[in-house]
């Protein structure tokens, strides 16, 4: 059976990390190997109000995109004060470490790849006094040419909606979108690339732009409702739900909002250059 799942909000578990390295975080895994993942693992991270991690690597490279809260992170020496939007990636072997400042929880979208070898906080986790727990650090979008690995999100980035066109693919399968890359390889990501995607109310995927590839992609939604073209049959997801998509599982969306359905895409690993989309629909002429 092919892996694909709509994985509704109401289904996350926070579960108090057990890694001896933070203080006051919870982690709450949304795809992972649990869901026939065998790339990547997609959770939500939620640190309290003066919580910490200390610093620590990791084998696997790790993305994140702040939805609340206020927090610090040390990539490396470079001391970033995350407001929500704000996104970054730490590539593979780079020591960081977190600190909450705010006064509320702060909770962000975490994306790993290569995927763990458990879900659990320690696999692949090796602590560092190379950095320490952060005090400060400059906002996002102060003047910084060094800075490379963190930016933030607005909503002005996104274009005009209109046909798809990104790496693997580009052209009408799948049209009345806007998207907005945050991590590839342009800034170092050898292994996943995170985005933002959104569609235009009314917009459909289906089934004409229904689709599979060899590389997995979850979508965790923010804003709006959709229906889920799946293999396993067509499901609702609403903001706060998440979907995952394995390798070759068919997928496509219709958007059901009166608002914009917008989602953090992730994949793992990233597209080919070209060819890494296959619209069934596109081979209907030379079937027979
Ligand atoms: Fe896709």
């Amino acid at each position: 059976m092919v892996a694909s799942s709509v994985v509704p909000a109401s289904s996350f578990e926070f579960v108090a990390d057990d890694s001896g390295l933070a203080n006051g975080l919870s982690v709450a895994v949304m795809a992972g190997a649990g869901q026939g993942s065998v790339h990547l693992e997609v959770a939500l991270s939620r640190l309290a109000p003066g919580g910490t991690i200390d610093g620590h690597r990791h084998f696997y490279e790790e993305s994140f995109y702040l939805l609340s809260g206020e927090v610090l992170i040390d990539i490396d020496g470079h001391r970033h004060h995350l407001r929500p939007n704000d996104y970054g990636v730490v590539l593979a072997a780079v020591p960081h470490a977190w600190h909450n400042v705010g006064d509320e929880p702060a909770e962000w979208f975490r994306m790993r790849s290569p995927q763990p070898r458990s879900t659990g906080a320690s696999m692949g986790t090796y602590p560092t006094d190379e950095v320490v727990v952060p005090e400060d650090g400059s906002f996002i979008g102060d003047p910084n040419p060094t800075v490379r690995h963190v930016g933030h999100f607005a909503e002005n980035h996104l274009p005009q909606p209109g046909p798809l066109a990104m790496r693997g693919y580009r052209g009408p399968n799948v049209d009345s979108v806007a998207l907005w890359m945050l991590v590839d390889d342009l800034i170092g990501a050898l292994h996943h690339t995170m985005f933002i995607v959104q569609f235009i109310p009314g917009a459909s995927t289906h089934p004409g732009g229904d689709h599979f590839h060899p590389f997995e992609e979850a979508y965790y939604f923010l804003t709006g409702s959709a229906i889920a073209h799946l293999d396993g049959g067509d499901l609702e997801v609403n903001a706060g739900d998440l979907v995952f998509a394995g390798t070759n599982a068919m997928h496509g969306y219709t958007m059901t909002s009166d608002t914009p359905v917008r989602w953090i895409e992730v994949q793992a690993p990233g597209p080919t250059p070209a060819g890494a989309f296959i619209f069934p629909a596109d081979w209907e002429p030379v079937d027979g």
